[in-house]
């Protein structure tokens, strides 16, 4: 593949895709919105429940303990990869592990999600949240290092959480329906709100460029309940924040993914936080995305993961009409439209990844 003389730009920038065996990396390749010789396709959540293989090795392993040795990371995160082929391989963690590592006193509740013992609610506890250091996190560079080596040919996708969505569980203790502690403080103590976020995305920065040092080819930031705030709101107590996380990594030269669940009225502000590809939900055909995020920006998704419920015939056709809908933006990283559910089933993954690849080389 050659490299398109009128994007030269961001290729200089990045010294990671432009040589050795990622080269030719279809996920990379559109994320930098160039020619592929087929649509790419990961899953979010690609790794977890879904697997028996997953079940197995974390049979008495509580879910933090998992993500803090490196032997599990690296082979929780092979796992998909071996099972589907699919294009890319996501880093196994969790948003919550920088949290941890700074000494927030939380859990992973299984069928709950992030539990945290003592909520942040006043500047006291603001002013405690300290910042993230890479040797908070050794397991993460020994993991994302021994994936590198492993996975050769096929990019890994580094993540964070967003600072809305970790402020969220931070404010609130926990997931929550209507966010009302959090947008409490947004709307009425934005001083403290801006301090709030800022030391999270501090810590965001601090944990992509340790998974980017380390060989991580590209990363992806979840705001995964960003959809809970409107517009304006986003633009002033929300946006500053995320896009100064992609700033300051833009000059690492790794594509930069930006996803959050519900989403559909922010997805030109998400574009306009700084990535290089938005990641949009089931509920936004791609081809309305394409119109509503600027244009230079690739998209990822969004095949409802609920359709992997139905019959092959409705998954087939519905798959499809995605990837149709996905030819109209500058590039396309076919996904779902927010992560795996755990009772899938991962023969109809497999399948699924199989059709997108015959399906899209095809043209
Ligand atoms: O394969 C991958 O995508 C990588 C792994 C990954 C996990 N969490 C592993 C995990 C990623 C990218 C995340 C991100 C994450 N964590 C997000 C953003 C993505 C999204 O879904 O919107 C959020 C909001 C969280 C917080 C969180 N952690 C939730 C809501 C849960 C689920 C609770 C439950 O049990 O249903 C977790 C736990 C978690 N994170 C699991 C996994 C595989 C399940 C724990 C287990 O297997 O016991």
């Amino acid at each position: 593949m050659t490299a398109d003389a009128a994007r030269p730009d961001d290729t200089a920038a990045n010294p990671a895709d432009n040589s050795g065996p990622l080269a030719e990396s279809p996920f990379l390749l559109a994320c930098r919105r160039r020619p592929v010789p087929r649509t790419p396709v990961w899953f979010m959540r690609q790794a977890g429940r879904a697997l028996p293989e997953y079940l197995r090795i974390r049979e008495g392993v509580p879910m933090l303990e998992a993500c803090a040795r490196a032997d599990m990371i690296v082979e929780i995160t092979m796992q998909p990869v071996r099972r589907y082929g699919v294009d890319a391989a996501i880093f196994f963690s969790d948003i919550v592990v920088p949290l941890k590592a700074v000494g927030i006193d939380l859990d992973l509740k299984p069928g709950v999600g992030p539990v945290i013992a003592d909520p942040i609610r006043d500047a006291a506890g603001v002013d405690a949240l300290r910042p993230l250091e890479p040797g908070d996190v050794p397991y993460v560079t020994e993991a994302v290092q021994g994936l590198v080596g492993e996975l050769g040919a096929t990019p890994l996708i580094g993540f964070a959480g967003a600072p809305f969505t970790l402020a969220s569980y931070l404010i609130e203790g926990g997931p929550s329906k209507n966010q009302e502690r959090t947008k409490a403080m947004m709307y009425g103590e934005p001083e403290l709100w801006d301090r709030l976020m800022g030391r999270l995305a501090d810590i965001t920065i601090a944990f992509l460029k340790v998974q980017i040092a380390a060989g991580a080819s590209a990363v992806q930031v979840f705001d995964s309940w960003a959809g809970a705030v409107a517009p304006e709101d986003y633009r002033a107590s929300v946006l500053p924040h995320t896009s100064r996380i992609f700033a300051e990594i833009e000059a690492l030269g790794v594509p930069r993914i930006h996803f959050g669940v519900g989403t559909g009225e922010l997805l030109g502000l998400m574009g306009e936080a700084g990535a290089d590809v938005v990641g949009v939900d089931w509920r936004v055909p791609l081809d309305e995305a394409v119109r509503r995020v600027e244009p230079g920006k690739a998209l990822q998704g969004n095949l409802d993961p609920a359709v992997l419920f139905a019959p092959w015939e409705t998954v087939e056709r519905r798959a499809l009409d995605v990837l149709a809908r996905g030819r109209t933006a500058e590039g396309h990283i076919f996904n779902l439209g927010h992560g795996v559910l755990p009772s899938t089933n991962p023969d109809v993954l497999a399948r699924l990844v199989d059709l997108v690849h015959e399906a899209s080389s095809a043209h």
